[in-house]
């Protein structure tokens, strides 16, 4: 019988790379991917732990999975990722449908444990921190990845211990790989078609393998010709140095948007959240970067509703929102996470906190509206992703990752093109290349 693996992922990009990095692996034992459930002798579930309800959420799934198999012989379930590390045995034990418990820093051994699994029919749970194995073996395994915006670990775990976050207990220590696996890889992707690159981080801006920094890997990264973009994420203000500042002004593919997240805009809430660093910091790392690119714009992440967030602290963060002038952010409800600090604290009432997430997400959507709007007319620069799925429209992004549904063809796939914009909502821009406009205007 044929091997299939079926893949669901939650959480955030590095668990889609991981995603990806373990179908790469279970090629080599015979396995190929599929998209549909149904003919699956694998189940794969990657999971996310950083806010409520994540355990259950996986249950869940599983349950459901459990549902569609129950005539049908059951297959290898595997669940992967932050909620397997945080959970481990607890899980095999609450859960007979799954056998295999793998945490973020096991991977490298994930062909064993199939094969020990399908050779004596044993359970298993593989949760050991261990990024220098996890690495080495996975630089031998190429990255078949061919999408046009691809995403490269380059640095994992942190030290950090941000008080709210459970980062630091499911993905270990902090660990960057080496500079050369890193371009190598890179020069892999390009090869295969990849024509923009997210160096992934739970704290990217602190790589730092044998003092090379992740300045010096946007630098070697932009001398492959292929390559046309370069991205990074997610990354802490307390190490943003000046080098990787000075890039915003000197380099021609680091793209313009500077994603940073700053949780809070009141001194007091960072202090209580372990961020090591206040707004005034906060605004030098914004005044220096827009003098190196004023076209730069800033994306962040915001907790609401912090333990001992007053209503003072909540006008902190929305004047430094309106201060900004963040796009694309992200926010969220505070959700104290088990084993964290901010977990034995007291939460500020529910009802109180989801009316202040619905102020911030007011605020921020209308800036990216109003941006949005402001480009109706304009002709801008996409580098096209992809078709949109049985439509004559193509998709692809700006430089600020705001996505553009287009008229284009099929040889605009991987090029950077200039899009004339006829309308947009809080989201998308919708236009069609200069070229078609320049012919329907002929
Ligand atoms: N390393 C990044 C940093 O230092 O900001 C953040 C990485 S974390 C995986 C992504 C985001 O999840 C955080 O920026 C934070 O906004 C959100 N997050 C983490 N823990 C949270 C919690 N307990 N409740 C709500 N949001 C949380
Ligand atoms: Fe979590 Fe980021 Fe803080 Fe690390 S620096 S503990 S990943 S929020
Ligand atoms: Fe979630 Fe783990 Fe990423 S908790 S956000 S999958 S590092």
């Amino acid at each position: 019988m044929s091997k299939k693996i079926f893949a669901k992922t939650f959480g955030c990009q590095m668990n889609e790379y991981d995603t990806n990095r373990i179908i790469d692996t279970v090629k080599k034992i015979g396995f190929t991917k599929t998209e549909n459930l149904d003919d699956t002798n694998c189940f794969l579930l990657n999971t996310c732990h950083i806010r409520d309800k994540a355990k259950e959420k996986v249950y869940h799934e599983i349950g459901r999975v459990k549902k569609r198999f129950r005539l049908k012989k059951k297959p290898f379930v595997i669940v992967a990722g932050c909620v397997a590390q945080a959970e481990n045995e607890e899980m095999l034990k609450r859960e007979p449908f799954i056998d295999l418990v793998i945490g973020p820093q096991a991977y490298h051994k994930i062909n064993d444990k199939i094969e020990e699994y399908l050779n004596n029919q044993r359970r298993l749970d593989e949760t050991h921190f261990d990024a220098v194995s996890k690495f080495n073996y996975l630089d031998k395994i190429k990255n078949s990845s061919k999408k046009i915006s691809s995403f490269l670990t380059i640095q994992e775990g942190c030290d950090k211990f941000c008080h709210f976050c459970v980062v630091p207990y499911t993905r270990g220590p902090e660990y960057s790989r080496p500079f050369n696996e890193i371009v190598n890889e890179a020069k892999i992707l390009a090869g295969n078609g990849v024509r923009e690159i997210t160096l992934l981080g739970q704290n990217v801006n602190a790589y730092n393998n044998e003092n090379y920094k992740l300045s010096n890997l946007i630098l070697e990264i932009e001398k492959i010709p292929e390559i046309l973009r370069i991205r990074y994420t997610t990354s802490h203000p307390i190490d943003m140095s000046d080098d990787l500042i000075d890039l915003y002004g000197t380099s021609k593919k680091l793209m313009p948007l500077v994603h940073l997240p700053v949780q809070s805009g009141s001194n007091k809430i960072l202090k209580l959240m372990n961020r090591n660093h206040n707004i005034e910091y906060y605004l030098q790392i914004y005044e220096k970067i827009i003098k190196k690119n004023p076209s730069a714009k800033f994306s962040s992440d915001f907790i609401i509703g912090y333990p001992g967030e007053e209503e003072s602290d909540f006008n902190s963060t929305l004047d430094l929102i309106k201060k900004i002038k963040f796009i694309n952010s992200f926010s969220f409800v505070f959700s104290p996470r088990p084993g964290t600090k901010a977990s034995h604290l007291p939460l500020i009432d529910r009802k109180l906190s989801n009316e202040r997430l619905t102020i911030v997400q007011k605020e921020l959507f209308n800036f990216q509206k109003t941006m949005n709007r402001s480009l109706e007319g304009n002709v801008i620069e996409v580098l096209v992703e992809n078709r949109v799925s049985e439509s004559a429209k193509y998709f692809g992004r700006t430089g600020y990752m705001t996505s553009v549904i287009f008229d284009g063809k099929d040889e605009d796939v991987g090029k950077l093109v200039k899009v004339k914009i006829n309308s947009s909502n809080q989201n998308t821009l919708f236009g069609e290349t200069l070229e078609i406009s320049k012919l329907r205007v002929a």
